[in-house]
Parts: C-alpha cells; sequence; structure tokens
C-alpha cells in the first residue's frame, strides 16, 4: 500500500509549464512545492510544446527539497493521458506528485492511479507516484468525501476558487477574493472540503488568490484557510510566497504555549489527573489534541 511521504505544503507555487524562464525562477524560489502546469496557463496550441519543457525542468534543475508537481489538463480534455504517458515516460523518478484539476468522482482518481499503476510497473520505477486533486467543480464539492478517500496515493486535496466560482457561479471580483456577500463566500465551500480531507486523513490545500498586489486580501485568505484547518495555500506569483510561508508555519509563541501546555498535562495525567489549570486556562485531552496540531506541524518543518 501507498505509504504517504511527509511533504510541506505551506505553498504550492503556480507555472505555466511553457515557460522556461519562470520554471526555473519557480524552482529557484523558497515555495515548499512548486507545480508546473499544462493545464490552464497553458494555451491549446502550446500543450503538446510544454511537456518536453517540463521534462527538462524536472530533469536538470536544481529542485532541493522543493516538491515536484506536476498538473496535468482535466480527463475530459484529450490530452490528460498523453501529458500522463509523456511525462512518467521520460520523467517518472523526477516527479514527487501528479495534481489532477476539475475531478468530479472518485473513479477520476482511480483511472490516473491505474494508468500510473501500469507505467510503474512497465518502466520499473523504483518510487510510486503522489496525487493530488483539485476540488473545483460543484460535482465534486458534493462528491468530496469519496474523491478524498478513493486511494491511499491521494495525499491532498485543493480548494479551486476559480473554477469552483465558475461552476457554482459565484461572483466574486478576482480569483479567490471576496463577494459583496455577508461574511466569508467561500466559508461553506472551503470548510466542507477541509472536514472531508481531514476525516480522509489527507491534508487540505487553500486555491488561488489572483490579485497578486493586494497583500492583505492575501493574508486575509491565508489566515481564514489556517483556521478552518487548511495546511497551506498556492501562490500564483513570487510575490506571494512568504506570506504563505509564514502564516503556516506555527507562531513561536503559540508553539512554546502548546509544548508547555502539553508537558503540563502529561505530567498531570502520570499523577493520574485529567484536568488542570496552567496560568488560568484549562488543559484536558481535548486541548492536548488540538497542540498536537500545533506541535506536529512544527516538527514537520524540523522546529
Ligand atoms: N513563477 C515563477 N516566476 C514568476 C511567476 C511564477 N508563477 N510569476 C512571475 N514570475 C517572475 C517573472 O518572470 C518576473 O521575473 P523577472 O523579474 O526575473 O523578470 C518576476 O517574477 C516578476 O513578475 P511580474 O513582472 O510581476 O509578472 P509577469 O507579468 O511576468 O507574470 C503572471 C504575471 C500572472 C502572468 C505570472 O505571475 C504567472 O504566470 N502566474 C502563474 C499562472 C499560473 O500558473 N496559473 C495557473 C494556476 S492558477
Ligand atoms: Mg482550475
Amino acid at each position: 500500500m501507498y505509504q504517504k511521504p511527509m511533504r510541506l505544503r505551506r505553498c504550492q507555487l503556480a507555472v505555466p509549464g511553457s515557460d522556461e524562464y519562470k520554471m526555473a525562477k519557480a524552482v529557484a524560489s523558497s515555495a515548499d512545492h512548486v507545480f508546473l502546469d499544462l493545464e490552464d496557463s497553458v494555451a491549446p496550441s502550446a500543450k503538446k510544446a510544454a511537456r518536453p519543457k517540463i521534462i527538462n525542468a524536472l530533469k536538470t534543475l536544481d529542485w532541493g527539497d522543493t516538491v515536484r508537481c506536476v498538473r496535468i489538463n482535466d480527463l475530459e480534455s484529450p490530452y490528460a493521458y498523453g501529458d500522463i504517458i509523456d511525462i512518467v515516460k521520460e520523467a517518472g523518478e523526477f516527479i514527487d506528485v501528479i495534481m489532477i484539476p476539475k475531478v468530479k468522482h472518485a473513479r477520476d482518481i482511480l483511472w490516473v492511479e491505474t494508468l500510473l499503476r501500469q507505467l510503474e510497473q512497465d518502466l520499473g520505477l523504483k518510487k510510486q507516484i503522489g496525487l493530488e486533486a483539485l476540488i473545483e467543480e460543484v460535482e465534486a464539492m458534493i462528491n468530496v468525501e469519496e474523491i478524498a478517500s478513493a486511494t491511499p496515493r491521494l495525499e491532498a486535496i485543493i480548494f479551486g476558487m476559480g473554477d469552483y466560482s465558475a461552476s457554482q457561479g459565484v461572483i466574486t471580483k478576482s480569483i479567490g477574493g471576496q463577494a459583496d456577500y455577508p461574511g466569508d463566500v467561500w466559508h461553506y465551500a472551503r470548510n466542507k472540503m477541509i472536514i472531508a480531507a481531514r476525516a480522509a486523513g489527507i491534508d487540505a490545500v487553500d486555491g488561488p488568490y489572483a490579485d497578486f498586489k493586494d497583500d492583505v486580501t492575501f493574508t486575509e485568505e491565508c489566515k481564514r484557510a489556517l483556521t478552518l484547518g487548511c495546511v497551506g495555500k498556492w501562490a500564483i506569483h513570487p510575490a506571494q510566497i512568504e506570506t504563505a510561508l509564514m502564516t503556516f508555519s506555527p507562531d513561536p509563541d503559540e508553539l512554546a504555549l502548546a509544548r508547555k501546555l502539553s508537558l503540563a498535562y502529561q505530567e498531570a495525567e502520570s499523577e493520574g489527573i485529567g484536568a488542570i489549570q496552567v496560568d488560568g486556562i484549562l488543559v484536558d485531552a481535548a486541548s492536548v489534541r488540538i497542540y498536537r496540531n500545533t506541535i506536529t506541524r512544527a516538527e514537520q518543518m524540523g522546529l
């Protein structure tokens, strides 16, 4: 069975797979994860020509610890099978995960997995390639629970607000921004997806915010996603990377407090006590579970 590797996804940077200059810049950036895109940022006339550029970027750039991802075209397009076959054949050992856009059902994920399994066997690849899927169609939102648990290979689901807006008919000023609506226009959909991801034990990632000069709103959206349980957010431009990395890294004071209270609780428990107060705050088994989330995130970052 596929063992999910630990991967940081505080910031997933999108870059057009047709643009060699930007791909080199993206890979050299501080983003945890870079996805070389074959889908919406690449014009139909440039899609096939982008494949060898992506293969070259995977094989020749110095990726360091950055997660190496390729976003293929959607499964209703004529390109998806060719994207997978060409790229895995030529650069299979240099890919960590494949991102699948516009899924609607669990069977979409399984179709990619079946093709991947054949390729991996045929090519004798030692490492299995992981999967990520975009939840950006209303059908996907309805089926998000079955999608999230479709296969152990699925490591993360991402809320893609751009296509989701089109699919549902949501009216916003720019992709991923807010709307003329009381409250957070994304609350229901984003929260629903995060719940499905957590129940399936996979990462929930927040999608793009197109207005890359507006750091105030970007920060706000990062915080909203973090608060509800996302592990990270997309960047569509280098200007967004640092804000995402910072927001999705545990705050040092919060981490110190989580460690202090967890330790105090462990000591109390060893004396047979299940609820204590530390500096006027109740600490019980549920608090320790909450602190555990912060501590686990910090450990993943080597803090
Ligand atoms: N990855 C790496 N580098 C990027 C980048 C990205 N996503 N976006 C911009 N850059 C680079 C530019 O090449 C430029 O480099 P330079 O200073 O060495 O010349 C620098 O960052 C500043 O870019 P800027 O001039 O502000 O923007 P631009 O006009 O070059 O590009 C976009 C703007 C929106 C076209 C570009 O950010 C982009 O293509 N974003 C990703 C789109 C995408 O992948 N969409 C699919 C997922 S939603
Ligand atoms: Mg999309």
